[in-house]
């Protein structure tokens, strides 16, 4: 393809520039889905093939959306909702998916775990759920450090199945761009599979047995899931009785996708304008996030972001202030759109009595519209003695129900969680309904990069929101 045809299809010619300048103040005229180009991008791989890599995006370009525009946009609305204390947003999935785990068991299980605790959210709350789950897409990760060592070899950190391989030797190590045309191709894999169970009944409300996970649950919860099953079941068949016609919305859920929008040239190569809109879409996802390694202000990512009109959510960790909050949303949303725009704190157990407070006023006081979302696991990461990355349950219930405290205090609203989680019997997190210890992770941990909720432990989450929010309600 010649040069000015590439360029009229925002095909970018260049390669990433970590090292570029910033430029900063940002300026509605200027974007273009390759803008973030001339920013500092943090935590992008260096390709060793450039003419590999601009054949690659050249092939993304060319191949169809994952997403449609009016699922974004049905989406941006629900979450405005969400911040109106209308809905409530259960987003949860793999900290990473992998491409050797994109199988039928894996997808089926975290789509019936995410389903049971949506259960267990609407009957508790009395408030219908915004479904997004952390998968089709979830494949690329940030790392605190650039190099792994093991022993007396230093390599490259895995940076995602998007990225390279997670076996510590030199080869798997090292970018290879042909692997988000794998990603991109198991993304569609898994949505058209979510899509399929869906269409299919698999989330009806009449066959809740559908989404029974083999194995058996702690008595206690499985018996407070039963009958709050049993309660649905019977108001369905009731309404169903009364009105002499089946109910049609209640086998129909709506499922929505995330993942960490953390690899640009992938993200930009899915940008797409779209017949009867205006502006830009990124059709990968309909929810993509900004991770906190990657929100600085003048950084390539906020840039990349400003510019589509997907809901976006930005992590917020311990150091973030006030003011950098403030700005974040001139830029990513000047208008004040309903729904646009999430802060997911992630401040940890420890901290996030002192350091949330804060940020919640400022924002109140500016009459800021923005939906907050708290992620109780990635502030609540630790080693255990015996060399596992691990979570205690009991911080990552401590920082959710203090968060429910510090919002209702500030007069603010905690409008949906994001976990990690999976449906498969993993011991990757301590405690819990089963009381894992640090022996136990020994038996199934299996998580290439954080430590997950399982399915016990996810129902449990579920069940402390319901109670917390409820408490808070009644307040
Ligand atoms: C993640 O969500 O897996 C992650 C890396 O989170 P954070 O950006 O909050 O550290
Ligand atoms: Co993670």
């Amino acid at each position: 393809m010649r040069a000015d045809a590439m360029m009229r299809r925002n095909i970018p010619l260049i390669i990433p520039m970590p090292n570029a300048p910033a430029i900063l103040t940002p300026d509605a005229e200027t974007w273009a889905p390759d803008s973030w180009r001339a920013r500092p991008a943090l935590q992008l791989p260096t390709y060793p093939d450039p003419a590999a890599l601009q054949g690659v995006l050249e092939e993304l370009h060319a191949l169809p959306p994952l997403v449609t525009s009016w699922e974004i946009l049905a989406l941006k609305q629900q979450l405005a909702d969400a911040q109106d204390g209308k809905r409530f947003l259960l987003q949860g999935g793999d900290c990473a998916e992998t491409f050797a785990e994109c199988n039928s068991p894996v997808i089926s299980n975290r789509l019936k775990v995410l389903l049971q605790m949506s259960v267990v959210l609407v009957h508790g709350l009395k408030l219908p759920v915004v479904r997004v789950g952390r998968f089709a897409g979830q494949y690329a990760k940030p790392r605190s450090a650039d190099m792994e060592t093991i022993g007396d070899v230093t390599l490259p950190s895995y940076r995602g199945d998007m990225v390279n391989g997670p076996a510590f030797t030199a080869e798997a190590r090292i970018p290879d761009p042909r692997r988000m045309i794998k990603a991109h191709a198991r993304s569609a894999m898994t949505m058209n599979f979510v899509r399929s169970l869906i269409d299919g009944g698999f989330a009806d409300l009449h066959h809740p047995e559908y989404w029974d996970l083999g194995w058996v649950g702690k008595a206690e919860l499985a018996e407070e899931y039963q009958r709050m099953v049993g309660a649905i079941g019977d108001a369905v068949r009731f309404m169903e009785t009364l009105s002499g016609a089946q109910l049609h919305n209640v086998n129909r859920v709506d499922f929505y996708t995330s993942h960490e929008a953390l690899l640009l040239p992938y993200e930009e190569a899915q940008s797409r304008q779209v017949p009867r809109q205006h502006g830009w879409f990124n059709l990968s996802t309909h929810y993509p996030w900004i991770g906190m390694r990657t929100a600085a202000l003048d950084g390539a990512h906020v840039e990349y972001f400003r510019g589509v009109r997907n809901p976006i959510a930005i992590k917020i960790g311990p150091s973030v202030n006030p003011d950098q909050l403030l700005r974040l949303i001139d830029v990513l949303n000047p208008d004040d759109e309903p729904g646009r725009l999430a802060f997911i704190h992630r401040m940890g157990a420890v901290h996030v009595a002192n350091k949330l407070p804060p940020l919640l006023d400022a924002i109140k006081r500016d009459g800021r519209r923005v939906l907050w979302i708290c992620d109780p696991m990635h502030g609540n990461t630790e080693a255990t003695s015996n060399g596992y990355k691990t979570r205690r349950f009991d911080n990552i219930r401590g920082e959710l129900e203090q968060s429910f405290d510090l919002h209702a205090a500030a007069g603010t609203r905690l409008g949906g969680v994001h976990l990690e989680l999976t449906g498969e019997d993993v011991t990757e997190c301590l405690g819990g309904a089963r009381e894992l210890t640090e022996r136990d992770l020994e038996r199934a941990y299996r998580s290439t990069v954080d430590p997950r909720l399982n399915y016990e432990q996810a129902l449990e989450i579920a069940m402390l929101i319901v109670r917390k929010r409820g408490h808070i309600a009644s307040a």
